[in-house]
């Protein structure tokens, strides 16, 4: 069946791989991307599909309200998949009202656009919002968050999210807005920005500059291939129910330190380098205000009632990753020296 979606955030980490599996998956669907291209936006993560006659560019920032409407009754999709957002916890506190523009009120622009394009007729439209874990606070040494799991985000980030999440729920209840919410773990993969931790310690060890492990490194998260996000949204945009919420995570769980030490290890095999090299780069650093403990999701939900599951093992996706991020040097020199921020001009502009 045609269909013309909208995807927001499509140039950033998750949302190039989204596109991709889109444009790749559905000959027949109209992708549109709509990026403010912000410094985490990156059109080059999405070179090999640019070309594509099913997939479209639209610059543009969700926070500008005239802007989103017009471009709703111009374009009448028939779907979203919303991933636009401020994301860096780190970049949270040092600027939250940043994360209220594009993640509150970027998120409230899209409802109000789809309600009012909808309004005669919800036959198979749907808006589906991707947010994640932290909304749920920090768990201790024992159990998972579940869809069940009341909210209590600590950082401007989760706090932001948690507030759009509301505000999804609240279209749904309110206006019979068609909307369906998944909340994910830590993705992990290739076209990460390198401010985040997995590809900041690759570039870092490749580099052979220090690892900057926050506290004691305990913390504990959940990790996922990007990939198997991508895949259950795939998912659950088509065979989830509407008005209904799904965890994403990836029955991984690391303490930070391990994980480290983990990639500490792998690279120094393939850079060929002594065993423990790479460890003697860990430095211990102040801790993060307000750093949960640990996430964990229990996403039984998914699994039995859609069928999704993680692909991959972490072992073999931690395999994959450091050898794109190794592979891939030009473009993670283009992104620590900005120079990726040039793409957009050469590739659009000069057309
Ligand atoms: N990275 C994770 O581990 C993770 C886990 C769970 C959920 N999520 C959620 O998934 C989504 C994508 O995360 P990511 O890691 O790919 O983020 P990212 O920071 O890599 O990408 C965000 C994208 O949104 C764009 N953007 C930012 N502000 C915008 C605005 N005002 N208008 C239009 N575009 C704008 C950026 O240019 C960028 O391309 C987010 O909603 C995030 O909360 C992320």
């Amino acid at each position: 069946m045609k269909k013309k979606i909208l995807i927001t955030g499509g140039a950033g980490f998750i949302g190039s791989h989204v596109v991709r599996l889109f444009v790749n998956n559905y000959p027949n669907y109209e992708i549109v991307n709509l990026d403010k291209l912000t410094y985490a936006g990156n059109l080059a993560n999405l070179a090999d599909v640019e070309d594509k006659p099913n997939y479209r560019f639209i610059k543009g920032d969700i926070v500008d309200a005239a802007f989103i409407q017009e471009l709703f009754e111009t374009e009448q999709f028939d779907g979203v998949i919303h991933l636009a957002a401020e994301s860096h916890v780190d970049r949270s506190i040092a600027n939250p009202t940043e994360f209220v523009f594009t993640n509150v009120i970027g998120t409230v622009n899209l409802l109000n656009a789809a309600k009012h394009i909808w309004k005669d007729n919800r036959e198979g439209k749907r808006f589906y919002h991707i947010s994640t874990d932290e909304v749920y606070g920090s768990l201790g040494k024992e159990g998972f968050f579940t869809e069940e799991t009341g909210y209590d985000p600590h950082s401007p980030y989760s706090a932001s999210k948690a507030s759009s999440d509301h505000f999804v729920r609240a279209y749904n209840d309110t206006f019979g807005l068609p909307t369906v919410i998944s909340n994910c773990s830590n993705n992990y993969g290739s076209f990460q920005f390198p401010e985040k931790l997995i590809p900041l310690f690759i570039n870092n060890i490749r580099n052979n500059k220090a690892l900057p492990v926050y506290g004691k490194g305990e913390n504990v998260r959940d990790w996922l291939w990007v990939v198997d996000h991508a895949r259950a949204i795939d998912v659950i945009f088509h065979k989830g129910e509407l008005g209904e919420t799904y965890n994403i995570g990836g029955f991984n769980e690391w303490t930070n330190i391990d994980l480290i030490k983990v990639i500490c290890k792998k690279m120094d095999k393939k850079l060929g380098r002594e065993a423990g090299t790479s460890e003697k780069l860990i430095t211990y650093v102040k801790d993060r205000a307000g750093h949960d403990l640990r996430y964990a999701i229990d996403a039984t939900k998914i699994k039995n009632e859609l069928g999704w599951e993680p692909s991959l093992q972490f072992e073999e996706g931690i395999e994959k990753t450091i050898d794109w991020y190794l592979a891939n040097e030009e473009w993670m020199n283009n992104v620590t020296s900005g120079d990726y921020l040039k793409y957009y001009e050469a590739q659009y502009q000069e057309r």
